[in-house]
């Protein structure tokens, strides 16, 4: 994939950003959702490439946008998979909370994984603690071994996890083995970037989120040289066949982040809607609006801080301007 594609894809996540972030803190996540799909799928039509959505808004039947199979791009090569999340974190925006994201991956065909929207294990670490980790160890012992890798005392190591009942007994492992816990209430893959970001204070993800958001984070965890391990948890026979419908012959295999996201050939976008660790949320002047991304590229391991100024005027339909009372 060309490298002039990055901005391609900021614009793409830029789009859904501005959209959503005008229905912060409305209590109304599923309008927030629409918008940055609505916004996210009309710029996708101006992009040079024939793009499939593998992981997206759901099946075609339930998703009239950006659903699984969908074709996105202008049509011309290169022919690549596509991984959207419009909006991670509905409630974050609904509720006017930080770390809501517009995100999106993109990979030669094949080379994404297609995961399907059921639940995932995950842990997660940053370059330093790359090799470190073990999905089928305790949480102990990849407290003790990251904290090795970071060259600090486990009390000192900081690990991420949303805040769920299912997520008591890790919590409580966190705890006992005297490392620092941050709970989240939602968004799971600005958690498993935070890992491998500087500054963040966050050194290992834990626990069970969406699959999509699974493989989204793997892209870029594949770009900032950063380690996920991963086991979907399907819950049924039903889930069970959607796994062996997307293709894994092993429905329990513990997924490494090669994968997840196979070659380095990917690209990672992602813009702020909510304040975040990483990324500021959108910031709404009158005429104009601002907007702070992040693009990566696997090949090189470029990261790029992309900070915009949109005027609003000349922006289409999907960053219309709210009503005013007077
Ligand atoms: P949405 O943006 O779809 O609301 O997902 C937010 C999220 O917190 C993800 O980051 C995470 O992977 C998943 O939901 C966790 O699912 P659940 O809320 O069911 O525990």
């Amino acid at each position: 994939m060309e490298r002039e594609l990055a901005l391609e894809f900021v614009r793409v996540t830029e789009a859904a950003a501005l959209a959503a972030g005008r229905l912060m803190g409305r209590g109304d996540k599923e309008a927030a959702d629409q918008a940055a799909v609505d916004a996210m799928r009309s710029v996708f039509d101006t992009v040079y490439v024939d793009g499939t959505v593998v992981i997206g808004e759901g099946e075609m039947d339930e998703a009239p946008m950006l659903y699984i199979g969908e074709k996105v791009g202008i049509g011309k090569e290169p022919s690549v998979d596509i991984a959207v999340d419009p909006l991670e974190g509905t409630n974050l925006v609904a509720k006017g909370l930080p770390n809501a994201l517009s995100v999106v991956a993109v990979a030669p065909r094949g080379c994404l994984l297609h995961a399907p929207d059921i639940y995932m294990n995950k842990i997660a670490v940053g370059p330093q603690a790359k090799g470190c980790i073990d999905l089928d160890a305790s949480v102990t012992e990849n407290l003790k071994a990251v904290a090795a890798a970071l060259h600090k005392d486990v009390q000192d190591v900081t690990a991420i996890i949303l805040e769920r009942p299912r997520h008591a007994a890790i919590i409580e492992e966190i705890r006992a083995a005297g490392a620092r816990v941050k709970l989240i209430s939602d968004g799971d893959v600005s958690a498993a970037i935070a890992t491998a970001l500087p500054n963040t204070g966050v050194d290992i993800l834990f626990g069970i989120g969406g699959a999509p958001e699974g493989v989204i984070a793997a892209a870029a965890l594949k770009c900032l040289g950063g380690e996920i391990q991963a086991r979907l948890v399907p819950d049924g026979e039903e889930e069970l066949a959607r796994v062996r419908q997307m293709g894994l012959s092993d429905p329990y295999k513990m997924l490494t982040l090669e994968d997840m996201v196979r070659g380095d050939d990917v690209f990672f976008a992602a813009t702020g809607i909510t304040d975040g660790d990483m990324l500021r949320g959108v910031r709404y002047r009158g005429q104009t609006a601002e907007t702070h991304s992040l693009v990566m590229r696997g090949i090189t391991g470029t990261i790029r801080n992309i900070d915009a100024i949109h005027l609003l005027s000349r922006k289409p339909h999907y960053v219309a301007r709210q009503p005013r009372d007077c």
